[in-house]
């Protein structure tokens, strides 16, 4: 069997990097990531031991988050994706489009709804919105990053992995105009010239 390279940290692990020609700076690293999305992990593992949630991460920046967080879940779960986005470049384009793929029937299930980051809320409260014509027994929100400067709206957010500047991030994920979401950090746009 062929040898696989051990992976070069400091290669993939870049404290500056140019997306597009903007500029980004290293805000989260991949060890400090995995120990928000454990610390998110054991507080459902805690309030949802017997309860079978059904979680509903939201595509596509959600999915790198979403693996990483299921895989630290010990209680039965079963994971339903579902798409939907507001942005376009570095603003929230205000629009939400529509919400695609809920094959999954979650009447009277537990829901926790994965968000990668909620920033205005808009998207959130549309999905949130959809997922309740389904009547679930209960829904829950479970965000990596919440920016609480930009949030407008009264939905609770149940579990926050980390509060974060109303400023653009990309990585884990999280892309800028498409591009961005392979890195295994999170980077923020360095606004200075
Ligand atoms: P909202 O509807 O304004 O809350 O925006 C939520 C969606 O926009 C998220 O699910 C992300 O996909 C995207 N988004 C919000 N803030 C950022 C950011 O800083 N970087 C990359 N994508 C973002
Ligand atoms: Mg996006």
């Amino acid at each position: 069997m062929t040898q696989l390279p051990d992976i070069d940290m400091k290669r993939i692990q870049k404290k500056r990097i140019v997306l597009h020609q903007r500029r980004f700076k290293l805000f989260l690293t991949a060890g400090e990531i995995r120990k928000i999305v454990v610390s998110v992990a054991s507080k459902i593992n805690k309030d949802y031991r017997l309860k079978e949630p059904c979680l509903i991460p939201v595509l596509n920046g959600s999915f790198l988050f979403a693996a990483d967080l299921v895989r630290e879940l010990n209680i039965q779960a079963e994971v339903a994706f579902v798409k939907k986005s507001s942005y376009s470049g570095t603003r929230s384009a205000g629009k939400v489009r529509g919400l695609l793929g809920l094959n999954q029937d979650i009447r009277g299930r537990h829901v926790i709804v994965i968000e990668d980051i909620v920033d205005s809320g808009r998207t959130l409260v549309a999905v949130l919105k959809d997922l309740r014509r389904h009547h679930p027994a209960s829904i829950r929100v479970a965000a990596l990053l919440f920016k609480p400067g930009a949030y407008r709206q009264k939905e609770k957010i149940h579990y926050v992995g980390r509060r974060i500047p109303d400023d653009f991030v990309v990585g884990y994920g999280l892309d800028f105009d498409g591009l961005g979401r392979n890195l295994r950090s999170i980077y923020m746009l360095d606004l200075r010239k």
